[in-house]
Order: structure tokens, then C-alpha cells, then sequence
């Protein structure tokens, strides 16, 4: 099946090499023509548990028009970067595309509806954590499950073909029928794990060795529920600060994705994450505060 990622990080990276060794036609969509030309030089490299294995990768490209129409189209940038990477990946999406979204953050679903009215869009979250050594370069830090569902009515025959496409490449995944409860729920993890590990420089299993960042994770997701609660959203679990400290274990040795773009001196997704329980909280009339200083405390890093 040919398949387009777009952003080779470390996402789009961990996903390109599990479905490319499972046989599919893959194919990286990058910006940079300097990192594409080295990912196809020197291929894709995955450490992880079990694993370590580096595999050819030719078709790594910033010219979309050579892809052509893929039947589905991964998009794996920062949230901040949806709307342009959609825009890029247009040539390769026509009526029977599968766009998928497993982005961190608010908004995205939101973003691509409004950028391609052909491709069928899929939703999701995924709970791997990735940590990326070097460009192509992987560390699998963390194994999870990859949870979709279909977005606008987009057809269950096809959010279950990429559900088994993924379960071939050795992708643990299942199908949501409440896309929006998945959303959110992946964003409290996040408001509770990514700035705290940020701003502290730590990985995410130290979170729950001080208790006084647990106690700041614990308000900021506590403030996240009760945003989401108001909107009448369903987690899809039943205790928030409970499944943060359970995802905080799980990817314990992992480097959160703002812990590695702080870093590496980019900008990071807190507008999409912390940032947006804010903006939604001030709209519905729910207190925010520490969700406002922790996005305050991590856009002074970004420019510190
Ligand atoms: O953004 C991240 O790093 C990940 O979503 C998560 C789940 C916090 C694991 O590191």
C-alpha cells in the first residue's frame, strides 16, 4: 500500500520504519531537502527494546508531485505546522486517501478539515514514545497502543483496513468511536506530563519521584477535566491524574517531545496543548492558573 508521512521527527520516523519493513511503500515527505537527502544516505535507524536495526529508506522526498496519490497520508508535524504540512501534501490526496492525524494537541482535526475537502480523515492518538537521536536516528522509548476512529462520517471499512494495515507492521492498534473523548484525553497526558518535563529537564517516569511536581501535574490536569467536563466530553478513561502517573510509568525513560524540542531550541506545541485548556477555560468561565503559568513558564524557555 503506498503510504505518505509527512515529517520525518520522530514519530514519522518510528512509523515509517515499522511500516516500510512490514512491506507497504512508504514514503517520507520532508521540508528540509539536507535531512531528506541523509535519511536516504544513511536510512532509518530504531533502537529500542528488542530492537536495534537500521533499514534502507529511498523514497524520502520534498518534491510531493514524484509520490503521487497514496492511499493514505500520515501527517506527523507539530501541531503548529498542520495547516502547511496538509497544504504540502495536497498532490497526494484524492477521494479515496485516508488522512490520518496522530498528533499531539488541539485543533488539528479542526485544521485539516478546513485546509483538503477530498481525503477521508482519521483521528487518533498514539501511545509510543520516541525519542530521535539524530536525523532518521530513533530511540524507542516507550510502547503503547495507537488508538483511531473516523472523523465526519469517514467509513468504518476504512479506519478498520489501516487498523489492520497497522496491526501487519507490528502497531498495536484499536478503533474509538468517540474521536473527540480520544483527543482530549491524550491532551490531559500531555498537560500534565510535557511541561513539568520541560521546564524540569527530566524524563517522564521522574514526574512521580517529586511529589511537588505531582502535586503542580495534579492541578494543571485536575483544571484540563474539569474545561472538558464542562464541554461534556467523555474521557476515555475514568480517573485523569491516575492515567497521566500510569503514562508518566509506561515511557518512564522517554524524553517527552517539549523536553526534546526545548532542547533543540524549537518551539514547542504548549499553544496547543496547556495553551488551549486556557483559551477554552477563559471562554467557558473555568479557572485556569496553572495551566497559564506553566504555558507562561515554557514560552520564556523557548526564548530563553
Ligand atoms: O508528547 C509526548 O512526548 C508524548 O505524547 C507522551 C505521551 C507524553 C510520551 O512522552
Amino acid at each position: 500500500m503506498k503510504i505518505a508521512i509527512v515529517g520525518p521527527g520522530a514519530m514519522g520516523c518510528l512509523y515509517a520504519f515499522f511500516l516500510s519493513r512490514a512491506g507497504n511503500e512508504v514514503w517520507l515527505l520532508d521540508n528540509i531537502p539536507e535531512r531528506a537527502e541523509k535519511i536516504k544516505s544513511q536510512g532509518l535507524t530504531l533502537e529500542g527494546p528488542g530492537e536495534n536495526q537500521q533499514i534502507p529508506f529511498y523514497r524520502i522526498t520534498t518534491a510531493p508531485g514524484i509520490i503521487g496519490k497514496a492511499k493514505l497520508v500520515i501527517i506527523f508535524v507539530k501541531a503548529y505546522d498542520t495547516e502547511s504540512a496538509v497544504r504540502y501534501a495536497y498532490p497526494l490526496i484524492d477521494s479515496t486517501t485516508a488522512l490520518l492525524t496522530l498528533q499531539n494537541g488541539l485543533g488539528n482535526i479542526e485544521i485539516i478539515r478546513s485546509q483538503c475537502a477530498e481525503g477521508n480523515i482519521i483521528a487518533g492518538t498514539t501511545a509510543h514514545g520516541a525519542t530521535l537521536l539524530g536525523d532518521g536516528h530513533i530511540r524507542h522509548a516507550g510502547i503503547g497502543e495507537t488508538v483511531i476512529g473516523g472523523v465526519d462520517g469517514c467509513g468504518l471499512q476504512l479506519v478498520k483496513h489501516i487498523k489492520e494495515l497497522f496491526i501487519q507492521a507490528g502497531i498495536a492498534t484499536v478503533i474509538t468511536q468517540d474521536v473527540n473523548g480520544l483527543v482530549w484525553g491524550k491532551l490531559l497526558i500531555n498537560i500534565g506530563i510535557n511541561p513539568l518535563t520541560a521546564i524540569m529537564k527530566i524524563r517522564n517516569g521522574e514526574i512521580v519521584n517529586y511529589p511537588n511536581l505531582v502535586n503542580v501535574m495534579k492541578r494543571a490536569v485536575e483544571e484540563g477535566a474539569q474545561v472538558a467536563q464542562k464541554m461534556n466530553i467523555a474521557l476515555p478513561y475514568a480517573n485523569p491524574i491516575e492515567k497521566v502517573i500510569e503514562v508518566c510509568n509506561a515511557t518512564a525513560g522517554n524524553r517527552s517531545s517539549m523536553l526534546q524540542d526545548i532542547e533543540a531550541g524549537k518551539k514547542t506545541e504548549i499553544e496547543y496543548l496547556n495553551g488551549a485548556i486556557v483559551r477554552y477555560g477563559e471562554s467557558l468561565g473555568v479557572p485556569t492558573p496553572v495551566n497559564s503559568l506553566l504555558t507562561d513558564l515554557v514560552q520564556a524557555l523557548e526564548k530563553c
